[in-house]
């Protein structure tokens, strides 16, 4: 027997070798390649990002993060490419965007993916919640790292609708005022959203100031805390793997695969993502509406913001602001009251018939807006 496995061994050098050169064929120069790349990995490090992770971070729902961020990423490249047309200046703001789309070169096609991608980067963020809902993984010790993902959510909500205004267009003109009135119901806490804050400055590039700075550079920096806080406490293990169930018990040996494997496969998705999202651009274009009226309101918000909507139609429009801050409250304090160590949902039924009446609770309201008719609020 061992006399076979060592021939077995030797078999395998010799089929290694001949792999290898063949490889060493294909390329031009690999010894060329080969030192370039052992230079460029000894002084960047690259080959650190080869280390294990367990095989279930491969799965679909385990990407949804991953895909928030190539979202994110796609967001930054087209919206450089948006801020060297758009003017932030209330009398031409409209105009600059109706330019970029008939007279940029791709620029109809830019302003598309960059909707698109925020309405993917909402959606994927929710749905990654889901799952990190579903699988237990915000219980200890990454109760912190839930924290960093709900202010990265009511980011990316105040994102898409600081995106809104920018349009200049009906829509955009009613979430500012919307904006404001806001704003002023808050007294010193909104005072940065008023008009007055800043005299000299249309209150519009102040808006885009944060929308194209302080936002994405928030969202950036929690990111890379988020990533940071993934890496220390590892990717949560699988809930139905022997020991994965409780949150305190440690994973029994799980196959592992190479971070960098997982790292193509996201690159995989971000290529299809982009696909996907320049046909929606081609074929459902972002829409653009004329120069705003004042003083009517006709114009729905974006449909992430119905819910709210329905509360203004009921209670006026500081329900906007209660019912926000409800829905995030509630996202936070999570960790914090669901003390069952039980890791899968089946085995958390409380904590999932509290979040099925949310769900249903924000789901009624976004089909009562259709349903009810609209109130002016201004
Ligand atoms: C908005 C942008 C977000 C990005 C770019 C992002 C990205 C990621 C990535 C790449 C991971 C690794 C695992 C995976 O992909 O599933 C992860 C894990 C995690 N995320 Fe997020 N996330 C975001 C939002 C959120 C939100 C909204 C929450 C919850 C409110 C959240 C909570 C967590 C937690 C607790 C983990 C650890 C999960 C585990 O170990 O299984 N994240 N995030």
């Amino acid at each position: 027997m061992p006399h076979n496995s060592a021939r077995s061994a030797d078999t395998e050098t010799m089929v290694t070798d001949a792999e290898t050169a063949v490889a060493s064929e294909a390329l031009p120069n690999p010894s060329w390649i080969r030192r370039a790349w052992d230079v460029v990995d000894e002084r960047m490090g690259i080959s650190a990002l080869a280390y294990p992770v367990p095989e279930h971070a491969n799965r679909f729902a385990w990407t949804l993060g991953g895909i928030t961020a190539i979202s994110f990423v796609l967001l930054i490249v087209t919206g450089i490419i948006l801020a060297q047309f758009y003017a932030p200046i209330p009398e031409v703001a409209n105009q600059s965007i109706r330019s970029i789309e008939q007279d940029v070169w791709a620029g109809s096609l830019m302003r598309g993916i960059h909707f698109w991608a925020s309405q993917a980067m909402y959606v994927a963020a929710v749905l990654h919640m889901v799952r990190v809902f579903l699988t237990g993984s915000y219980k200890k010790p990454r109760e912190g790292n839930w924290l960093v993902g709900v202010a990265m959510l009511g980011l990316v909500t105040f994102a898409v609708f600081t995106g809104t205004v920018l349009k200049w267009d009906q829509e955009g003109f009613e979430a500012l005022g919307h904006n404001i009135e806001i704003g002023n119901l808050l007294g010193g806490l909104g005072y940065w959203f008023s008009p007055g804050f800043s005299g000299e400055l249309p209150i519009l590039l102040r808006l885009y100031g944060a929308h194209v700075v302080i936002i994405p550079g928030i969202i950036l920096v929690l990111v890379i805390l988020h990533f940071l806080l993934v890496k220390r406490h590892k990717m949560s293990p699988h809930p139905l793997l022997p020991g994965g169930t409780s949150s305190d018990q440690a994973v029994e040996e799980e196959p592992t695969q190479p971070f960098t494997s997982h790292i193509r496969r996201l690159v995989a998705f971000g290529i299809a993502l982009t696909g996907i999202l320049g046909m929606l651009a081609v074929f459902f274009p972002a829409v653009l509406g004329p120069t705003p009226v004042a003083g009517i309101e006709v114009t729905l918000p974006p449909w992430m913001f119905w819910w709210t909507f329905t509360l203004e139609n009921w209670f006026g429009l500081s329900a906007i602001v209660w019912g926000e801050l409800a829905f995030f409250f509630l996202l936070a304090l999570l960790p914090f009251v669901d003390r069952n160590p039980n890791r899968w949902w089946r085995r958390r039924p409380i904590v999932m018939i509290a979040a099925l009446l949310l769900v249903l609770v924000l789901i009624t309201l976004t089909i009562l807006l259709v349903v009810i008719p609209a109130q002016t609020h201004l």
